[in-house]
């Protein structure tokens, strides 16, 4: 059945966070470029809102929303603020691009926890502080959601007397989160089915959820929420998000879509041949791996191992598959481009792929493409996300890995001799360690004198074959920073070095910015001071 014949009244409309809930998750930042890259990828899978971020969080995420309002065209584009009007300010201002597509989400606790410890806010103050929140909110835009935050942990009928005030005051979205992911799928089934019966303006609203997913149960809290009239899930791309993450796009809208006569014909508009690329695009800007056992997108999500169960899929594929790999875009790792495809090729196959380089940066990934198509026989869509990756990096390259040698073997103490280069100048050491990677990394620590402590490390080939790119995903400290950083090459232990080098740089450039600050902070106040 098309979109346009299907009942409007069963469809679920799906909320993408990873921008904003998915880039709280440790180590999961992105710059202005990646998030660009990620919400054209959203737009592909036909999400209807985007969430970009957080605009009074940091003048990084106010510019990032503001530029995906300004550039995307399709989904509504959302910013999140707490119910202060500062907040809502700066929001309504890096939505505005969007015109009638921008929303402002605005959130205030209600549990009981938060209100005592957190908010130290009596039940009526809450009430006046959300409703305050919305309307002022509405001074800006009609399209206001607004989230009791903790909502699943909040007495239900101050809940509904929450919701209730917020709708009454504008609000045209109520999002109910489960905010730590305490919420088991029949308690949550009922709490909404409870707001649906208990609220007298219900019918004004449409109701989301946002499931946490601290206890694995996201996906089944979404379902059944949905189950009790909830229209709207709140989900990321891979699950990405705060702590155990969020309820996973992929999973919510494939099973949706599996099993939609389990529920009732509920449908969503998500494009899901999108889904397999999307995933890919977030794991390698973000650097969170994917778990090879992760349900539709992970590597063996449609492998078959047993003998039987291969048997049977030769027979019919229905047997052991309640899916096929090409409604969610997997289609086997295509071969893309070869050593002799030519810059052309290279650059129609990047603009098919959603990419668009400055003549610069083309230059600069063309060059990369080349140097990889020497090594490797045949080249892969992950590898050219890979070689992306590095050109809209806004991290500036301080140091640049120039030459890379190690010796190891069993009866060798492992030893690395490693030239980096800094502006123009080269720096060359050598050091031993406990393996050729440990040995690598202590020499880049003894060049920069910078030494970092590897928190994380995980090694996952990107691409097929003997000579498919590894990938090394790191997670650093430096001081009392922690930097998550990639790298890749076809030699594990370059990537190695290639991935620590940019957890350096990018903290060196966290550093220089945080430096910027203060001394901006400085300045302003010793202006204030001269006022009369
Ligand atoms: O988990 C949560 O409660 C949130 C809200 C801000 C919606 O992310
Ligand atoms: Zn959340």
């Amino acid at each position: 059945m098309t979109a346009s014949k299907q009942d409007e009244s069963k469809r679920v409309v799906i909320f993408d966070t990873t921008l904003r809930d998915g880039e709280q998750c440790p180590g999961a930042s992105m710059g202005l470029r990646e998030k660009l890259e990620v919400a054209k990828q959203l737009e592909r899978l036909n999400v209807d809102i985007v969430e970009a971020g957080f605009p009074i969080a940091s003048p990084g995420d106010f510019e990032a929303v503001r530029a995906v309002a300004e550039q995307i065209k399709k989904p509504q584009i959302a910013g999140l603020a707490r119910c202060i009007n500062k907040d809502i300010e700066r929001c309504a201002e890096a939505v505005a691009p969007a015109g009638k597509r921008g929303r402002i989400h605005v959130f205030l606790a209600t549990s009981a926890i938060h209100r005592q410890f957190k908010l130290k806010k009596a039940k009526d103050e809450i009430v006046k502080q959300a409703v305050a929140g919305v309307k002022y909110a509405g001074k800006f835009c009609k399209n206001i959601e607004f989230s009791p935050e903790d909502a699943s942990r909040t007495e239900p009928e101050f809940l509904a007397e929450v919701v209730q005030a917020v709708i009454d005051a504008g609000a045209t979205t109520v999002n109910i989160p489960d905010t730590v992911g305490y919420a088991v799928p029949i308690e949550f089934g009922q709490l909404i089915a409870y707001l649906n019966e208990h609220v007298r303006n219900i019918e004004q609203a449409i109701i989301h959820v946002h499931c946490h997913n601290d206890l694995g149960l996201a996906v089944a809290n979404s379902m059944a929420a949905v189950r009790n009239g909830a229209r709207g899930v709140e989900c990321t791309i891979n699950g990405l998000g705060e702590r155990a993450g969020n309820c996973s796009l992929e999973e919510f809208v494939m099973a949706m879509r599996t099993r939609a006569d389990a529920y009732g014909g509920l449908w969503t508009g998500v494009n899901t041949k999108e889904l397999y690329r999307a995933s890919r695009l977030v794991s390698q800007l973000t650097g969170m791996v994917v778990q090879r056992n992760k349900a539709i997108v992970g590597a063996n999500a449609f492998a078959h191992e047993s003998g039987i169960h291969q048997d049977g899929m030769l027979k019919e594929r229905s047997t052991y598959e309640i899916m096929r790999p090409e409604d969610v875009g997997i289609s086997g790792s295509e071969l893309v481009l070869g050593k002799h495809s030519g810059r052309h090729g290279f650059s129609s196959h990047l603009a098919r792929m959603g990419f668009h380089l400055s003549p610069e940066e083309l230059d600069r990934a063309y060059n990369e493409f080349v140097v990889l198509a020497d090594k490797k026989k045949v080249i892969y869509d992950d590898d050219l996300i890979s070689i992306m990756r590095e050109q809209i990096s806004e991290i500036p390259q301080v140091y640049v890995l120039d030459y890379l040698h190690v010796s190891t073997g069993t009866s060798t103490v492992p030893t690395a001799t490693v030239r980096l280069k800094k502006d123009q100048q080269v720096f060359q050491d050598s050091a031993c360690g406990d393996g050729p990677v440990d040995a690598t990394l202590k020499t880049i620590d003894r060049i920069t004198g910078v030494p970092g402590t590897l928190k994380d490390y995980a090694i996952q080939a990107i691409t097929q074959g003997e000579d498919a790119v590894g990938e090394v995903s790191v997670q650093v400290a430096f001081e009392n920073e922690q930097v998550a950083a990639k790298g890749a090459s076809t030699d594990i232990v370059e990537a190695s070095a290639k991935a620590y080098i940019n957890a350096l740089n990018s903290h060196l450039f966290a550093q220089a910015a945080a430096k910027k600050e203060k001394s901006k902070k400085r300045g302003a106040r010793g202006k204030q001071g001269r006022q009369p």
